[in-house]
């Protein structure tokens, strides 16, 4: 007989990407320096000099005390930053801690969650944690928004945008309709949001079912710090901060992350940078015969146009074998709607021509 609660002991958890710096001392695989990284949606550039400029700064008495379990620093300076109130604000143990908050806040057995798919993998991980049915709508050949969302009884809805880990992007009226219409919460997953045109926070003031997710993982390249935060309307943020830890980000996390959302020169540099390497990664993708639908996102979705009866037919799963020997990691899905594709996260310009010339020799030896 199991110790767990039966949905945990029956659960496979999240399988996040591939880490080979972590496997590198277990495994006997080569340095760090060798591999090219493209399969977390991370960053390829440091973070604003600001960050290394006040971690340097911390001190033995910001450690010894417990942090500010408001993190107001953070919240002040990303108010400024969306134009909206501090008190519309909550910090979060990355993006990932809001979505297991929200689904603790509003889901169990009789409350449901809803959600277009493909997407992120981790919602119905954590919905199983809550033991909430889910309500997984598929998006049309084009990722549409399915119009079948706004009228289900979903208790949460989150919708993905830009979505993971299509790069889809749905327009702002579309969401503004789905928040009217739904019955529930609507959760808007911005944590690829950086590096598309334009974003939801306007959608808070209108609406007090809304909630903004934003990661300081992707466009502010401190994935390895652990820090997200919400936007929505003072009720719900105030409901929001019950199911929080009280100490949910540390010392250290705030005094990073209020330096680098200040830095929002630097941000807006590192973005464009990354915005013009996806264009290019697109560019030289589809010149190799794949089809790259436009991206909003640091990372693109690749289809091989490899006819898939063809005897010399290379199958992602085949070139993602293959990258793997050369070193090269990219992620990709065993999944229906998803195997014919590898996801490529938006290198520096070195990383994406080493994963150009691999890709390139790697459909030569198909002939
Ligand atoms: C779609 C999506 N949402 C949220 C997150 C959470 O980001 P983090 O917890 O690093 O802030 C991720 C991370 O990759 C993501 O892909």
């Amino acid at each position: 007989m199991s110790y767990f609660r039966r949905n945990i002991e029956k659960a496979e958890g999240y399988q996040p990407g591939f880490q080979p710096s972590f496997a590198e001392a277990t495994e006997g695989r080569p340095q760090q320096a060798d591999v090219v990284k493209l399969n977390t949606n991370e960053n390829p550039y440091p973070p604003s000099p600001e960050v290394m400029k006040v971690l340097a700064e911390i001190n033995a008495e910001q450690l010894r005390r417990y942090p500010d379990p408001l993190g107001n620093a953070f919240r002040q300076a990303a108010a400024e930053v969306n134009n909206v109130e501090p008190d519309c604000i909550m910090c979060c143990n990355g993006g990932d801690e809001l979505l297991r908050i929200a689904l603790q806040a509003f889901c169990d057995e009789n409350r449901p969650v809803a959600y277009p798919v493909p997407t992120y993998s981790l919602y119905p991980v954590l919905a199983n944690l809550q033991n909430c049915k889910t309500i997984e709508i598929p998006f049309d050949s084009e990722f549409n928004l399915p119009v079948q969302l706004a009228s289900s009884t979903a208790a949460l809805t989150i919708v993905c945008n830009p979505n993971a880990p299509t790069g889809s992007f749905i327009s702002i009226d579309e969401l503004a309709s789905l928040a009217d219409e739904s019955a529930g919460v609507l959760l808007i997953d911005e944590a690829y949001v950086d590096f598309a045109e334009a974003n939801c926070t306007e959608l808070v003031k209108k609406f007090d079912n809304v909630i903004i997710l934003r990661s300081m993982s992707k466009g502010y390249s401190l994935a390895g710090l652990r820090f997200g935060y919400a936007i929505a309307q003072p009720d719900l943020i105030t409901g929001l901060m019950k199911v929080k830890d009280s100490y949910n980000v540390d010392v250290v996390a705030i005094t990073v992350v209020t330096a680098a959302i200040k830095d929002q020169q630097y941000f807006k540099e590192n973005v464009e940078k990354v915005k013009a390497e996806r264009q290019r990664l697109t560019e030289e993708l589809e010149t190799l015969e794949f089809e790259v639908p436009k991206s909003y996102a640091n990372f693109v979705l690749a289809k091989s146009k490899n006819r898939q009866d063809a005897s010399n037919h290379c199958s992602a799963s085949e070139i993602y074998d293959k990258l793997v020997q050369r070193n090269i990691y990219v992620r990709f899905f065993n999944l229906p709607g998803l195997s014919d594709k590898l996801r490529i996260t938006v290198g520096t310009k070195e990383q994406n021509n080493k994963l150009l010339s691999a890709v390139k020799e790697i459909l030569s030896e198909f002939g």
